[in-house]
């Protein structure tokens, strides 16, 4: 009989659904995982809503108290699915009560949170992984690849935009991801702390940044009934936007290279627009998630007279990570599956004992990058993240 773990997910919305899905198809694409999840409680406030989604997802039971979750025997790995204002203690309760932590992204709403976190899965010695989940986009993987077995030679550019454009309207209500309290920041942690992974992953550590931030509508109707997810309504009264609604910056790497990153909500036509270009002195690398099972490459390698950008579809079972556990070649993959990915090598990890990247640590790494450009965009001039 195969391994099981027991798995408690907060959060039934977007996050909630997407990594329930994960749960849900890993063993049965990926057979040989190494422990086999149980959905065995989902966490929410509104017991009948939780109800509902649990029959939906596939959970066996639900608790309305995160509190109890956490500290319930039967549960070896907490999922934390909530806005980053409970990230922080949900996933260090559960790590006090020795559960493994899956958290959502960014890590936490503060640089603070995020070294508190850390240190509490050091101390219990518990997993703890950050659902940075283009990591495991196999075209990603492809160009990490291609980074590492050095074919792009020294990179000397990256250059970063995840444009999206759904609260344009002013009269969109003012949901959590509006306010500080809630979201820690806007499109900065939202959208800006998925490519800082990113360059994390493929070029390495930011050493200095200068960067800006702004609030083009700042005023917004309060969001009446619920304000989770994208489902809110406006009322009547207006309360204040507390958060960027677009970051830019510019970067250093420990490694010379130099880097833009820009993150925005108001870039009309485009729905979740995260792109990527890296120039090295051998290659370049351009990605876009709207196109994410392609990956286009110029290679110097190539012969002179058919050298040029080319468009890889990364569908090859053989020859690209994950592709064998889906389909034939050119049968195209999607979005939830990277929350496949990244649940086949979370329990991997816990199995082998060894929390896999994008950790705690990752985690942390990412925050303090975001803490700089805040920083930054206050004082107008350049910063160290505060790494320590
Ligand atoms: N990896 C990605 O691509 C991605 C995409 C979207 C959101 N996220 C992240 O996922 C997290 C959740 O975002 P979302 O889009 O799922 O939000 P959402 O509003 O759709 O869902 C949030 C859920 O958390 C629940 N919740 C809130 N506070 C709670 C509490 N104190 N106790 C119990 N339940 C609570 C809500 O009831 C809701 O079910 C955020 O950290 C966000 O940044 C990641």
């Amino acid at each position: 009989m195969p391994q099981t773990i027991n798995v408690g997910l907060v959060g039934y919305k977007f996050m909630g659904k997407a990594h329930s899905n994960g749960y849900r198809q890993v063993a049965s694409f990926f057979p040989e995982v190494a422990l086999r999840p149980v959905m065995k409680v989902l966490c929410g406030r509104d017991a009948a809503a939780v109800q509902a989604a649990a029959e939906q997802f596939g959970w066996q039971e639900i608790e309305t108290d995160w509190h109890k979750l956490v500290a319930r025997p039967d549960l070896g790995l907490i999922d934390v699915s909530t806005p980053g204002d409970s990230h922080a203690e949900i996933a260090i309760a559960a790590a006090e009560h020795g559960k493994h932590v899956f958290c959502e992204k960014p890590l936490a709403n503060t640089l603070q949170e995020a070294k508190a976190m850390l240190q509490a899965v050091q101390k219990a010695g518990v997993v703890g992984m950050v659902n940075f989940n283009y990591r495991r986009v196999p075209a990603i993987q492809l160009a990490k690849q291609l980074i590492d077995e050095g074919r792009i030679g020294q990179i000397y550019h990256w250059r970063a935009v995840y444009l999206q454009d759904w609260i344009m309207d002013p009269s969109f209500p003012l949901v959590w991801r509006l306010q500080k309290e809630a979201a820690g920041a806007g499109a900065l942690g939202d959208l800006g702390a998925h490519i800082v992974d990113l360059a994390r992953m493929l070029v390495g550590e930011v050493t200095a940044l200068n960067g800006l931030t702004t609030t083009f509508i700042k005023q917004r109707p309060l969001a009446t009934g619920t304000n989770d997810g994208l489902g809110a309504t406006a009322g009547q009264e207006m309360g204040e936007v507390t958060v960027d609604d677009a970051a830019l910056f510019l970067a250093r790497f420990a490694n010379g290279a130099v880097g833009s990153f820009e993150a925005t909500r108001f870039a009309k036509g485009r729905a979740n627009y995260n792109s990527f270009e890296i120039n090295g002195s051998k290659g370049t690398i351009v990605f876009n998630l709207e196109r994410l099972n392609e990956l286009n490459v110029f290679l110097d390698e190539d012969a002179p007279d058919v050298r040029g950008f080319r468009n890889v579809l990364v569908t090859d079972s053989g020859a690209h990570k994950y592709m064998s556990a889906w389909w034939p070649a050119g049968h195209i993959i999607g979005w939830e599956h990277t929350f496949t990915h990244g649940v086949l090598d979370l329990l991997n990890g816990i199995a082998a004992g060894q929390a896999p990247a994008p950790t705690f640590e990752d985690g942390m790494r990412c925050q303090a990058i975001l803490d700089a450009v805040e920083r930054s965009a206050q004082s107008g001039s350049w910063v160290e993240p505060d790494y320590n």
